[in-house]
């Protein structure tokens, strides 16, 4: 990137940036919720039209000199529809929570029942935890994953759903590993009389990628980030059936938002460009082959992975068979060179600020070109790194072999 004037005019920001852009080149990023925008979509959101104000929608707007903002708001829902299969999208959401919140906003009075997964066993915060507002919002029922598999059990989930009766009911999650199936809770819905709600922040890129089934054409409403899989801008979208169409919007904008950030609106359609193209499908076909190799793996070097293996691009590991917390193992990988997110496992009998579990994802290193075979390697530094976890020497050398492995895949974002 050229940062010649930020270089010239604030020199301490700039070195921070530089600072953070080495961290990235020469650090291996395995958090399953990050990604590497390629140069384009950077290039959109460092344009002018930060400084537009937009509220309203295209040709509807409550501000003058919208007319050129309308064409990319128009492309990047037009892109949407098409990546997705979408009746309606409103691409104007800020972040993943404040979509989720347009949406419970757009279907619910507060107050009113929602099912969803409990945090602890993979679900979000905006899927009801008392201390998102979602949770304070709405009365939320939760479902679990079943102890023994670590999968979604639907015989149970439509056991709760008849037994609470809720008017939604939430599918989706951050760190549950296997196929949702869609079909089956869209069918318990419609017996008890909810809406149907997906929550696709994480998969929506393999699901784009045609690598995981789509809710879209299934579910009334569906929420995505467009950061994480899908590889854009930080932001989100809303999804649904036409006849939900003036209720999101509505609910989006006047209801949770003012004007839409329009540099971002440029950003996601450059980033459903590229995600319309062929090559895109490879790359979501890599990331869930690299996470299944590092799953098995690790399973055979001794990780508890729940759920033992993986469908998508994520895993979570207990830590406590090899006698160290999450948080723990969170800051020996970090001091390799490897950043990854503590996780709760299903009923954790640690608090979530100091979990038992690891969440490893591949979205990132996929894009740096990475594959099977450094799926492997890096399996076995997890490992060393671990079981070395008192020996510095042993841990400075896996880092330089981290950081060696990050130089030969560069990031595409610099
Ligand atoms: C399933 C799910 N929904 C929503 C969000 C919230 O997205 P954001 O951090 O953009 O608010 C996340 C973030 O990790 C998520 O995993």
């Amino acid at each position: 990137m050229d940062y010649s004037n930020l270089k010239k005019d604030d020199q301490e920001i700039m070195k921070i940036i530089n600072k953070e852009e080495k961290r990235q080149i020469e650090e291996m990023e395995m958090i399953a919720s990050e990604n590497y925008v390629s140069k384009a979509v950077l290039e959109a959101m460092g344009t002018v039209l930060t400084n537009k104000y937009s509220e309203g929608y295209p040709g509807k707007r409550y501000y003058g000199g919208n007319h050129v903002i309308d064409e990319i708001e128009n492309i990047a829902i037009e892109r949407a529809k098409l990546l997705f299969g979408a009746e309606h999208v409103n691409v104007q959401p800020l972040s993943g929570s404040p979509a989720n919140a347009a949406v419970y906003f757009a279907f619910l009075k507060p107050g009113e029942k929602v099912l969803g997964l409990r945090l602890d066993h993979g679900g979000h915060l905006s899927h009801g935890h008392p201390v998102n507002f979602s949770g304070m919002l709405y009365d939320f029922a939760h479902y679990e994953v079943d102890a023994e598999s670590g999968r979604i059990d639907m015989d149970a989930v439509r056991k709760i759903a008849q037994k609470e009766k809720p008017k939604m009911i939430v599918a989706g999650y951050s760190a549950y590993s296997r196929e949702i199936e869609w079909k089956k809770f869209k069918e318990i819905a419609d017996e008890v009389g909810a809406f149907t709600f997906a929550d696709i922040a994480h998969t929506a890129g393999l699901i784009a990628g045609e690598q995981m089934e789509n809710p879209v054409p299934i579910f009334d409403v569906v929420s995505t980030t467009t950061h994480k899989t899908l590889r854009g801008p930080r932001g989100a979208m809303i999804m649904c059936k036409e006849e939900f169409a003036q209720k999101i919007d509505k609910a989006v904008f006047p209801g949770m938002q003012g004007g839409p950030h329009d540099h971002i609106t440029a950003a996601k359609a450059v980033a459903f460009k590229e995600a319309l193209d062929p090559s895109f499908k490879e790359y979501a076909k890599q990331v869930i082959s690299n996470a299944s190799v590092l799953a098995g793996e690790l399973m055979s070097l001794g990780y508890h992975v729940i759920s033992d293996g993986t469908d998508n691009h994520l895993l979570v590991a207990d830590m406590s068979s090899k006698g160290l917390s999450g948080k723990d193992a969170e800051n020996v990988l970090d001091r390799i060179g490897i950043s990854v997110s503590r996780s709760t496992i299903p009923n954790d009998p640690n608090p979530p600020m100091n979990p038992s579990g690891v969440r490893f994802g591949t979205p990132a290193i996929t894009t740096r070109g990475m594959k099977e075979t450094e799926m492997k390697r890096i399996a076995v530094w997890i490992d060393s790194a671990i079981k070395n976890r008192e020996n510095i020497e042993v841990l400075d050398s896996i880092k330089k072999e981290v950081r060696e492995m990050c130089l030969e895949f560069p990031i595409p974002s610099v």
